[in-house]
C-alpha cells in the first residue's frame, strides 16, 4: 500500500519526505485555508519535494472551468494530479483528461455506485471518505470493501486512495481491504512506529548491552 500524506504544509511534507517512505500528497482547499499561503506557491514547492501524484483541487462546478482550472494546476509541476468532486460535471471533466493522459483523482466518494463512475470515467484514483462516512454512522471501510470488489470484478485500473483517515486502525484496515494508497495526515502516519512495547524492550536491551561494557564501534 502507497502512503501519501493528506496535508498542504510543506514542512510537514518535508518531515514525512525525510522518513523516505512517501509515495504522494493529496491536498484540499480546506487544507490550503489551513496553510494561509497562495495554493499555486505550496504546491510548487511541495512537488519539488516529492516525487509522487501530487493531488490539487479544482474550485468550479461546471466541468468547462474544472478543465480550465486543472490545466493551469498541471502546468505547475508534472506529478499534479486534478482532483476533481464526484458530481456529473467533474465526471464530465475526467473523462476529457483521462483522454488527454491528465492524471485525475476523483475525491467526495460516498458510495459504491459513484466509485464505478469515476472508474468508467477514466479517473487515475477514487478517494473514498472513510472518516466522513464513519461520522455518518456508517462503516467506511465497508465502503474500501465494497469498491475494491467492484474494481477487481472489472479489472478497472483506477486505484483505490482511502481518504479521511482518522487513526492507526483505519490504516490496518485499509491494508486489509486491498487500498492501493492511503492518504494520512502526518501526524497520524507518524504514530504508526509507536507501540509501548517496542519502547519497553528496547529500554531493557539497552541497559543489559551497557551492562556488557562492550562497543560495537
Ligand atoms: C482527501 O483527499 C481529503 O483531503 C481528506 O482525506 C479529508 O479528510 P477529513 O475528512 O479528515 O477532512
Amino acid at each position: 500500500m502507497k502512503f501519501f500524506v493528506d496535508t498542504a504544509d510543506v514542512s510537514e511534507v518535508k518531515a514525512i519526505a525525510e522518513l523516505g517512505l512517501l509515495d504522494g500528497v493529496t491536498t484540499n482547499p480546506s487544507l490550503v485555508k489551513k496553510a494561509g499561503r497562495p495554493f499555486k506557491e505550496l504546491l510548487q514547492e511541495i512537488c519539488a519535494i516529492v516525487e509522487g501524484p501530487v493531488s490539487a483541487e479544482v474550485t468550479a462546478l461546471d466541468a468547462e472551468t474544472m478543465l480550465a482550472e486543472g490545466r493551469a494546476l498541471s502546468k505547475i509541476a508534472p506529478n499534479i494530479v486534478v482532483k476533481l468532486p464526484l458530481t456529473w460535471e467533474g465526471l464530465k471533466a475526467c473523462k476529457t483528461f483521462s483522454e488527454e493522459g491528465v492524471g485525475t483523482n476523483v475525491t467526495l466518494c460516498f458510495s459504491a455506485n459513484q466509485a464505478l463512475l469515476a472508474a468508467k470515467a477514466g479517473a487515475s484514483f477514487i478517494s473514498p471518505f472513510i472518516g466522513r462516512v464513519d461520522d455518518a454512522g456508517n462503516d467506511g471501510m465497508n465502503l474500501i470493501r465494497e469498491i475494491r470488489t467492484i474494481y477487481d470484478n472489472y479489472a478497472f485500473e483506477t486505484e483505490v486512495l482511502a481518504a479521511s483517515i482518522r487513526s492507526p486502525q483505519h490504516v490496518t484496515a485499509c491494508a486489509l481491504a486491498g487500498a492501493d494508497v492511503a492518504t494520512v495526515p502526518a501526524g497520524i502516519l507518524q504514530a504508526l512506529v509507536k507501540h509501548p512495547l517496542t519502547d519497553k524492550g528496547l529500554d531493557a536491551f539497552l541497559a543489559d548491552w551497557k551492562a556488557t561494557g562492550q562497543k560495537i564501534v
